[in-house]
């Protein structure tokens, strides 16, 4: 596997910048209620643009090797948690792990169908903050290009889809419990967008980190109960159709007063067409 971790997002502009231009996709399909923590059971082929991220040398082989989410944002390019790749995460350096591989068009982690794609290059944002988690970022180019209509669109810059009361879902493979109950099969579980300030009261700034507007998206439920969990993280969170935010962190999943907290893909696109 080729990486360049030492590339700007200059270079990510480049990577990404054809999935900008790209013409907004069609209405989100109608997901159940309720990943995730407070979700159920979706279709992938409703979400095509929902990946998992898998390495069986380092997770095993029982689900497919998945120990995080991605987001399908060009036939070859998928956005990701930068934290996934991280030491604390993948329990080895990043440059060690040879079977790092997308799983797209696949329900059932456990069954056969859908497609393994291998990554052939990580871009991790350099500006990633492990603290605060800011730029909780990373860019994944696949050595085989996906089908078309597994991309999503990404909500650009002043998109409605970002307002506080917006619905969305987040997708993932994650723990549905908080006590380590990994789904085997994807999960949608609905939210709605939350004001700033929801996230910035819980999180003004505390060990699981701190919420920086404009680079950061609250989203979940005030009284709790529908959240991303671990396992989601990178995972999609989308709006209106488009891509808005990426499962970054929270504390615990799904408690009233911590609501989950995405990497804003505005920001993203903000610096793309900078
Ligand atoms: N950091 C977690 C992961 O690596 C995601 C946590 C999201 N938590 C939440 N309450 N929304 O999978």
């Amino acid at each position: 596997m080729r990486r360049s971790l030492s590339r700007r997002l200059s270079t990510a502009a480049a990577l990404v910048a054809a999935a900008v231009a790209a013409p907004l996709a069609a209405p989100v399909p109608a997901a159940a209620d309720g990943v995730v923590i407070g979700g159920s059971p979706v279709q992938v082929s409703d979400s095509p643009w929902a990946v998992a991220l898998a390495s069986r040398d380092r997770f095993g082989g029982t689900r497919a090797g998945q120990f995080c989410g991605g987001a399908v944002v060009s036939p070859t390019t998928v956005l990701t948690a930068a934290h996934c790749l991280s030491m604390e995460v993948l329990g080895a350096p990043l440059e060690t792990v040879d079977d790092l591989h997308i799983i797209a068009g696949r329900n059932d982690l456990r069954a056969a169908g859908g497609r393994e794609v291998a990554v052939r290059s990580v871009w991790v944002n350099e500006e990633y903050d492990s603290f605060t988690n800011a730029g909780d970022l990373a860019i994944l180019t696949l050595d085989k290009p996906l089908p078309k209509d597994h991309v999503i669109a990404m909500a650009p810059v002043g998109d409605p889809a970002y307002e506080a009361g917006t619905r969305a879902h987040v997708y993932g493979w994650g723990d549905t419990t908080g006590q380590g109950d990994y789904a085997r099969s994807l999960r949608a579980a609905r939210v709605q967008v939350l004001p700033d300030t929801a996230c910035e009261a819980a999180y003004p700034g505390n060990a699981d980190g701190t919420y920086l507007r404009g680079v950061m998206l609250c989203a979940g439920e005030l009284e709790g109960g529908r959240d991303a969990c671990q396992g989601d993280s990178g995972g999609p969170l989308v709006a209106r159709g488009r891509l808005i935010g990426l499962v970054s962190w929270g504390s615990g999943c799904g408690q009233a007063g911590s609501p989950g907290v995405y990497t804003r893909i505005s920001e993203l696109v903000a610096r793309l067409t900078q």
